[in-house]
């Protein structure tokens, strides 16, 4: 037979169909994107199962209005910038490739307003072209609406499932992520009707008693380089979820081996920590798969921890969670020199010089000198968001300690201690 070229056009959309699949594939890249971009509150709507309509609303950092347009090209992101940055990727996105299948078999809507500019700007595209564009007034952030996904394309559009379905789907995901991320508050309206309303918190247990409304236990453990947090229902439930470095994963062997590990009746809900080079998220195009190294260790650390769930008397668990936290707690900032946060048992204080030269150094893979020079510098007056981005940054840095020349990147006081001295129980 006769071999013939597709048009670029055909080309992509076919391409555009694996990224998102349907709805709910949709809703997940958009609310992948809002949290990249550090929203604390997200806010989701959907008509007829994300069929119609779909819109995502959030306060994040919102695009710059020279580059929205940029933002529905194929390979245009702002999160890599090469391949060695896939290493140490602290992000959802990296492929530059969501927005622009969306916008190939949608009639997308796109209003963003950067957080340094005064006036929001917004495109409306139809199948991948630009058909209006102008500036608003909003307040920082984006919101994204997509109308009759895969109009376009009749063939696709006959393969969604029954509204029913697709709203289920988009659930599912909207819970995933809100699972993954306790300091966002989300929420999720249908047809009309708010289905999920969750209100952020520092503690992963409380967005867990909240989603599912039971009580749970939770055991923490630590084997070199990975940190795994295990949360078991107190009372009976069923559902397996697993999640690396905040992003849900689907990886079949561990999620059986959990099932195995925990028996039925029990909701567990596994969180593991590894460093970014350890697990590849590259390998699928939904970036729900993902491949990781030394799986065995995985296991190992997942047995060990289930063994020792016994040690704890359930009515003592709430209290021994208070102190764990997802991420450093932000307070403040002091002689605009040292950036002051909670996290764990402990009240740190960071010499945000040396924490921007640390993430200068691992993140963005400078040579010292140069690490040094582009950092923030001791008196530097700096936004409250960068400071939350650099503590955020360093739960990932490698060498959580000092910076390139060897100075400690903090010093901190142990809670308890301070308790004491107030002469009160911690
Ligand atoms: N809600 C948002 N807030 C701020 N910027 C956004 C938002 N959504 C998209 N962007 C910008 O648009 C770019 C393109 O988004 P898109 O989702 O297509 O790619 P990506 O997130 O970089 O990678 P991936 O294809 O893996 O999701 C992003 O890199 C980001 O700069
Ligand atoms: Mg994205």
């Amino acid at each position: 037979m006769h071999i013939n070229l597709l048009p670029e056009e055909v080309k992509s959309k076919i391409a555009s169909g694996e990224v998102i699949e349907g709805p709910a594939e949709c809703v997940k890249e958009l609310l992948e994107n809002s949290l990249d971009a550090m929203a604390t509150r997200i806010e989701v709507e959907i008509i007829k199962g994300g069929k119609r309509f779909i819109q995502v609303k959030d306060n994040g950092l919102g695009i710059p209005s020279e580059d929205i347009k940029k933002a529905i090209l194929s390979g245009a992101t702002s999160k890599i910038k090469d391949i060695e940055d896939l290493q140490s990727l602290n992000t959802y996105g990296f492929r530059g490739e969501a927005l622009h299948a969306i916008s190939l078999v949608s009639k997308l809507l796109l209003r963003s307003r950067f957080y340094q500019e005064e006036l929001g700007k917004e495109i409306r595209i139809e199948g991948g072209k630009i058909v209006g564009e102008r500036l608003v007034g909003m307040p920082v952030g984006t919101h994204v609406e997509v109308y009759d996904l895969f109009y376009n394309l009749p063939v696709r559009r006959s393969f969604l499932k029954k509204e029913d379905v697709e709203r289920r789907r988009i659930y599912k995901v909207v819970k995933a992520l809100a699972l993954a991320n306790p300091s966002v508050a989300f929420v999720l309206r249908a047809e009309g009707k708010e289905i999920l309303n969750l209100k952020p918190s520092n503690y992963l247990i409380e967005r867990i008693e909240e989603v599912f409304g039971k009580r749970f236990e939770h055991i923490s453990k630590e084997k070199g380089v990975f940190r795994i947090d295990l949360f078991l229902s107190l009372e009976e439930g069923e559902g397996y979820f697993l999640f690396i470095n905040k992003r849900p994963v689907y990886n079949r062997e561990l999620l059986d081996f959990i099932k195995r590990s925990v028996g039925k009746k029990r909701l567990c809900l596994c969180y593991l920590w590894a460093p970014p080079y350890m697990v590849d998220v590259n390998i699928h195009p939904k970036k729900t798969e993902m491949k990781i190294q030394r799986e065995g260790k995985i296991k190992e650390l997942i047995r060990e921890s289930l063994g020792e769930r016994h040690r704890y008397a359930p009515t003592f668990i709430k209290q021994e969670l208070k102190n764990y936290m997802v991420e450093p707690e932000f307070i403040g900032i002091i002689d605009k020199t040292i950036i002051v946060a909670k996290y764990g048992d402990y009240l740190y204080f960071f010499d945000q010089h040396l924490l921007s030269e640390r993430y200068n150094y691992e993140v963005k893979g400078k040579e010292v000198e140069s690490a040094c020079k582009g950092a923030i510098k001791a008196g530097d007056e700096i936004k409250e968001r960068l400071a939350k981005d650099l503590l955020r940054s360093w739960l990932n840095f490698e060498n959580k300690e000092v910076c390139p020349h060897g100075r400690p990147l903090y010093y901190r006081i142990y809670l308890g201690d301070i308790y004491k001295k107030l002469q009160r129980d911690y």
